[in-house]
């Protein structure tokens, strides 16, 4: 099929490629030129892994191309993917990147004379599609629905695993009111094995925010039984969840073995039911206010992932407390900070659980220095304009000296670090703040070094 994607950022350039990689012809559009000529030099605008080598290999075989011409894009494709960010605003969603490229979308449509279907990829709630894309689209082509196609078609990529999530999907959710749509659109997955689950255009739009609030409450649930850990004191939330992990309804023995301690499946489901300084990213901080939002427009109140959302906001602010607790306030304390991107592998910094972290930890007069190996330039440029911050070269260069060592992003080299080393560096009997819960504690006390971590405390008798 021919494609055209408004929008070249994780979701359309990685939708681009990996539609190019099986055989599509794909033309992806965005307005930032040096974005469009970044990626026809075949360099990739964004940092994920196997994503450059792919869309080297599809621009050579000439089957991937870029553009800044939307109009040209639409007319020589068979359909359009709207990829376009839809951001939060006072908690509700942002739809004007939506609607301004419907109605490019759609002046482009007017000379068509083809079939053409445009299909929602970007996150929208529900209802969005059918009550403000579908009549944009009408208005700006000056055709009637069923002249041109409409399906909602969410993604499900996480970043970091996006290509192994879009070549390899565990799902393919297509909504539209009508069949023809449907046929037409779901042809560009012809190549792909996973069942693909046909719905209206706002159930399809409610399976992905379903999805991603389902992940923010495990995560918030797992850090509510931190906190009650902390407050009962010597009980340690890892010991606590490993042993709800154990329920075999969340890993189920292997057929056949025989062993009930080695014959388990370990979902990846499990990989969010664990305690740590909160979650961050581009979509899940968004998404679920978004649903709120609208929920409660709609006059239905939504206590549980309200409260989802508020202690996803305490999180990160709990851990600092403890920390100031413990080193008799912050003033002029000197704070080291690894890991600015919201999860490892990756340099999105969006809602990153960092940015609430460093900006309490200057409030309260701490001189804080930071290291990612990839978010920094980000940080810079889009977090922390104002805020006065150390950017160091290394993580050791930012360790050195500190009275505190904050981990927010578990990249390999802050999990697999020599204790030893670390101690030489930092103040005598410094804090390892392990926001998320990847030491040993002993190994940490060991060195000489002091241990804070989510979801265990001390009792004050021990
Ligand atoms: P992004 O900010 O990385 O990229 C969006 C791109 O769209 C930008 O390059 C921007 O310049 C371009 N753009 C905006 N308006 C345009 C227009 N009218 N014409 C041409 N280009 C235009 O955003 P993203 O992370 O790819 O997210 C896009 C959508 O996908 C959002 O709704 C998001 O919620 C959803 N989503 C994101 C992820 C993810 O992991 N990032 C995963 C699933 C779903
Ligand atoms: C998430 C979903 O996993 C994707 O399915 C979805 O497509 C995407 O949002 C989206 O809609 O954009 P992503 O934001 O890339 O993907 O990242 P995740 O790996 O899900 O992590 C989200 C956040 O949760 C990270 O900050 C991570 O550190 C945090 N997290 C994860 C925890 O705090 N605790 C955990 O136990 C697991």
């Amino acid at each position: 099929m021919r494609i055209s994607i408004i929008g070249a950022g994780y979701v359309g350039l990685v939708s681009g490629v990996c539609l190019s990689e099986v055989g599509n012809r794909v033309i992806c559009v965005d307005r930032i030129p040096e974005r469009v000529q970044s990626i026809l030099h075949g360099i990739s605008p964004i940092y994920e892994p196997g994503l450059e080598d792919l869309l080297r290999r599809n621009l050579k075989n000439r089957r991937f191309t870029a553009t800044q011409d939307l109009a040209r894009a639409v007319k020589e494709s068979d359909i359009t993917l709207i990829a376009v960010p839809t951001p939060s605003r006072n908690g509700a969603i942002d739809l004007r990147y939506v609607r301004a490229a419907t109605r490019e979308v759609g002046h482009a449509l007017r000379s068509k004379r083809a079939f053409h279907v445009v299909a929602v990829k970007s996150t929208v709630v529900p209802s969005t599609s059918d009550t403000i894309v579908r009549p944009l689209l009408q208005e700006s082509s000056g055709k009637k629905a069923g002249e041109f196609g409409l399906c909602a078609n969410p993604e499900f990529l996480k970043e970091g695993d996006a290509i192994k999530d879009f070549l390899r999907p565990d799902r393919i959710v297509i909504g539209s009111d009508e069949e023809r749509s449907f046929r037409v659109f779901k042809k560009i997955y012809s190549r792909f094995h996973c069942p693909i689950l046909h719905t209206n255009l706002r159930t399809a739009e409610m399976i992905k925010y379903a999805a991603n609030s389902l992940l923010a409450s495990l995560i918030s649930y797992s850090n509510e039984i931190a906190s009650i850990a902390e407050a009962v004191g010597d009980v340690d939330v890892v010991d606590v969840l490993r042993g709800v992990h154990l329920d075999a309804r969340l890993t189920p023995f292997l057929e056949g073995a025989v062993s009930s301690l080695r014959g388990r499946l370990s979902p990846g489901i499990i990989s969010y039911l664990k305690a740590g300084c909160g979650y961050g990213g581009s979509c899940l901080p968004k998404d679920v206010p978004a649903l709120c939002t609208l929920a409660e427009k709609r006059g239905y109140e939504p206590g549980l992932l309200r409260s989802v959302i508020s202690i996803n906001q305490q999180q990160p602010l709990r851990l600092m407390k403890r920390l100031s607790h413990e080193l008799g306030g912050l003033r002029s304390k000197k704070v080291a900070v690894w890991g600015i991107a919201f999860k490892p592998d990756t340099d999105d910094v969006r809602d990153t659980p960092a940015k609430p972290i460093v900006d309490s930890l200057v409030q309260a007069g701490a001189k804080v220095s930071v290291y990612d190996p990839f978010g920094l330039e980000a940080a810079r440029k889009t977090l922390f304009q104002d805020t006065p911050l150390t950017y160091a070269q290394t993580q050791f260069e930012a360790a050195a000296g500190a009275h505190a060592l904050v981990v927010v992003t578990s990249w390999p080299q802050f999990v697999n670090v020599d204790f030893r080393k670390l101690a030489s560096l930092m103040k005598k009997r410094a804090f390892i703040v392990d926001g998320r819960r990847v030491y040993e504690r002993w190994s940490v006390l060991a060195a000489g070094l002091r241990y804070l971590g989510v979801g265990y405390r001390e009792s004050e008798a021990a």
